[in-house]
């Protein structure tokens, strides 16, 4: 039988260090989307940190829900939903209520119109208070760009020119625009931040 589980070795590293701020930042009970859930190991991680939350991962590859499922499948997790074929730009979500919403690793490596889908869907999903969290890369007005983070974003830009490291001021005039305030912003391994949103 086809083994569909994928692993992304930078999990290993960051998960922990992303739980301890979804701690800080997560209600204490309802359910989370994640948005490009990619592997699924993330949301493995979260539900087993988490487990009075309910976890709804997604991402719009096929092979990503595969990939999912199978991790799904083989830790038996009760609070992890089925993954649903999700994409950020769509007009209509096929979750209708959340009380946080996550999204790792996506506005970099997706062109910049799955970042204003996600603050928009955010946006329409989260009531006043909840949370949005997002990880990532990105550049800091007045402060240098970590050279690795430089040639990250060449890279991106070289396998696909609608990728790129965003400006972090322009990742947070669009959740503004949707409602949102920048509550945190805090260093994570490998010159990643985690943004701490709240809907106002
Ligand atoms: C680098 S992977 C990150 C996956 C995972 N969050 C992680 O950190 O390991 C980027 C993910 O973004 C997803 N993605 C790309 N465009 C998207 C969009 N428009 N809406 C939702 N997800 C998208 C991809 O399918 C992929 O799974």
């Amino acid at each position: 039988m086809t083994d569909h589980r994928r692993s992304a070795p930078h999990v290993a590293r960051n998960a922990e260090p992303i739980a301890e701020v979804l701690h800080d930042m997560l209600p204490a009970r309802g359910l989370v989307l994640e948005v490009a859930s990619g592997t699924g190991e993330h949301v493995v991680h979260f539900a087993r940190a988490f487990p009075k939350l309910l976890w709804q991962p997604s991402d719009p590859e096929p092979a990503a829900l595969r990939s999912i499922e199978a991790w799904r499948a083989e830790t038996g997790l009760f609070n992890l939903l089925p993954a649903v074929s999700l994409d950020a730009r769509a007009a209509e979500w096929p979750v209708v209520e959340a009380d946080a919403v996550l999204c790792i690793n996506m506005v970099h490596i997706s062109p910049w119109s799955a970042t204003v889908g996600l603050m928009r869907g955010a946006g329409l999903l989260l009531a006043a208070g909840a949370p949005l969290y997002l990880y990532g890369a990105y550049r800091q007005a007045g402060v240098e760009t970590a050279p690795s983070n430089e040639a990250f974003d060449a890279d991106l830009r070289a396998r696909n020119p609608e990728w790129g490291v965003r400006d972090l001021e322009a990742v947070v005039a669009e959740a503004e625009g949707r409602g949102f305030r920048l509550e945190r912003v805090a260093p994570m391994p490998a010159n990643n931040l985690s943004l701490v949103f709240r809907k106002a």
